[in-house]
């Protein structure tokens, strides 16, 4: 029986084999966080004179990339991105995801926007039937922290304020439980749009458009629209 690490492994070797056909000294890889990523990163070492370079979703990202040989380029000067690679704390058979358990979904989600298609890269315990049971993440200016706080209650949800934890982009997280998410593009859109939000973690608007999951019996490939 593997263990969780071990499907991360797993799943951070295939996310390489996916990615090296699309690598010429031209390519900029976009870079998702966590630690499934970070053991991606570790494994695309090897091949960092293979392509440009990476944009990186996060500061935790950038300074793995670094140490790893791998030169971290400013979003702003990348014009085209074939391929974004990232984890995800909840994937469901459509795609769709929950994403920001490590605090980095505003920069993730922009980057991810940049590239033609998402990678996502997960152990077999982030598939679910329904999105929902991993607490929402939602950043926001913390000046609305309160009166976001409020609008999601009303949406049925428990935001509970990431204690201790400040973003990339100097904001704050709130957790939110006992959501409903049965249309996940839909309540994205709604939440994104209460004021002080500064994104959530639905990742459903655009999803990923491959999942590559490690499992016990092997890694499974699953592309948006053949579930
Ligand atoms: C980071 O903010 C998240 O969106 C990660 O992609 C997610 O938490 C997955 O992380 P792990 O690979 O550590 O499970």
């Amino acid at each position: 029986m593997l263990t969780q690490d071990q499907l991360k492994h797993q799943a951070a070797q295939a996310a390489l084999q996916f990615v090296l056909p699309f690598l010429d000294t031209d390519a900029v890889l976009g870079v998702g966080t966590g630690s499934t990523v970070d053991l991606f990163i570790d494994a695309l070492a090897e091949h960092r004179r293979g392509f440009r370079g990476a944009a990186s979703s996060s500061e935790r990202s950038s300074q793995r990339l670094r140490e790893a040989g791998i030169k971290v380029l400013d979003l702003n000067d990348v014009r085209s991105m074939t391929l974004y690679v990232d984890g995800a704390d909840e994937l469901d058979a459509d795609l769709n995801m929950i994403k920001g358990g490590g605090g980095a979904l505003t920069r993730e989600k922009i980057v991810a926007s940049v590239a033609e298609r998402f990678v996502c890269i997960v152990d077999e315990s982030k598939r679910v039937d329904r999105l929902g049971a991993f607490p929402l993440p939602v950043e926001v200016i913390p000046l609305a922290r309160e009166a976001v706080a409020r609008v999601l209650r009303q949406f049925g949800g428990h935001p509970v304020l990431r204690e201790s934890f400040v973003t990339d982009n100097g904001c704050q997280i709130l957790d939110v439980s006992g959501l409903i998410l049965d249309q996940p593009a839909e309540f994205e859109a709604m939440v994104n749009n209460i004021p002080g939000v500064v994104c959530c973690g639905l990742f459903a608007i655009s999803g990923a458009d491959i999942a590559l999951v490690a499992g016990q019996g092997g890694v499974q490939q699953i592309r948006r629209g053949t579930a």
